[in-house]
């Protein structure tokens, strides 16, 4: 009995894929290596480079492994590039998500966990959202997770499979062996540490005009590892007979950034230094989770709800792997699976 994570050799999928195997669980990485890095699977983990939509290889994969239950980390998740080429994105959150579930009807998979995201919402000014807060996605990015739980709602309706959809907040901190290593890297705790080791220029603080408490964005902070965590106690929940639907993974306090660039300073003991630039497109104000609904039907705990430890987790990491996962590219074709 194994678990296919697809997207498995990025940044929340390899902590994810470790957890699972240090639970003595079998796993199967399926990962095309656009956005991820070879060197991030973790040992003990069989890894396949290939597309996640790829019916034919699915096919294959799932005859020869005893696959019982799905992990979908894959896809694109930069919401600037979203709103650039909204086709890229509808074609690889959507399309490709809607190949791999019709692979999956066959052998009759029926434990799927999604990874959604906070940008199904609207965004509050300043109350935590709970799942039944209005979906409103401010961009496509948003509008393609929406559009991919829709369908597992009805996929779950119609064929018998249940489904988790975790809306994670903003994923951010380090394990000692696995951090975050996006290229670009688009999000504030690595630019903010980057900045502060003198590493890239000045940090972009993207519109100080919103209506939050020092005009910058406010922000739900996750560990990676409790990230993680979810989806090991969602896989057991499903496995137990939970009915599946959507639950958000947040800490419940918002962070602007500018309280984040502080922390920052504070944990490296280097200044930030900053650019102030006006708004991007699609970006709301405040994104806080309420995540009652995991504590209640996971017994999901976030280990690391402090900024700080969070911060100085991915500092730590960035010390000891400076280069990140290596050089960027994905190396040679693998199969093995
Ligand atoms: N990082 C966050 O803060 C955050 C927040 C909310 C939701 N999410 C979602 O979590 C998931 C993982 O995010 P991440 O930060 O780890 O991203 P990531 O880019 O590090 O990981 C995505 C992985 O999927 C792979 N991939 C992409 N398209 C693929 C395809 N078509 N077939 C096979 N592999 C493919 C990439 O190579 C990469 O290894 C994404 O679905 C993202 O939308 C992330």
């Amino acid at each position: 009995m194994s678990v296919l994570v697809t997207g498995g050799a990025g940044y929340i999928g390899s902590v994810t894929a470790e957890a699972l195997r240090a639970r003595g669980r079998e796993v199967v990485v399926l990962d095309d290596l656009s956005t991820g890095h070879r060197a991030a699977v973790p040992d003990g983990v069989s890894f396949l480079r290939g597309s996640a939509g790829n019916a034919a290889l699915l096919g294959d994969l799932l005859r020869r492994r005893e696959i019982t239950s799905v992990m979908h980390f894959a896809a694109r998740s930069i919401v600037a590039e979203s709103v650039a080429d909204p086709a890229l994105y509808w074609r690889i959150n959507v399309d490709e998500t809607l190949a791999l579930l019709g692979a999956l009807r066959e052998p009759g998979i029926r434990h799927f966990i999604f990874s959604s995201s906070a940008a199904v919402y609207e965004g509050g000014e300043g109350t935590a959202l709970s799942e039944k807060s209005p979906l409103a996605p401010g961009n496509p990015y948003g509008a393609t997770k929406a559009a991919v739980e829709r369908a597992l709602a009805d996929f779950s309706s119609a064929y018998g499979m249940r489904a988790v959809s975790l809306r994670y907040f903003n994923a951010a901190g380090a394990t000692s062996s696995h951090g975050e290593d996006h290229r670009p890297e688009t999000h504030l705790v690595p630019l903010a540490l980057r900045a502060a080791r003198g590493e890239g220029g000045e940090l972009d603080l993207y519109g100080t005009d919103y209506p939050t408490r020092d005009g910058t964005c406010v922000r739900d902070y996750v560990h990676v590892s409790d990230l993680a965590d979810a989806h090991v106690l969602a896989l057991e929940a499903l496995e137990a007979g939970y009915p599946g639907g959507a639950l958000n993974l947040g800490n419940g306090r918002g962070f602007s950034v500018r309280e984040v660039i502080e922390t920052v300073e504070d944990v490296t003991g280097r200044r930030v230094p900053v650019r102030e630039a006006p708004r991007r497109p699609g970006d709301p104000g405040t994104l806080v989770a309420g995540s009652e609904k995991a504590r209640e039907d996971l017994g999901w705990r976030p280990r690391f709800a402090a900024i700080r430890e969070i911060i100085a987790s991915a500092a730590a990491w960035m010390e000891t792997h400076p280069g990140g996962y290596g050089p960027a590219g994905p190396g040679p074709a693998e199969g093995g699976a």
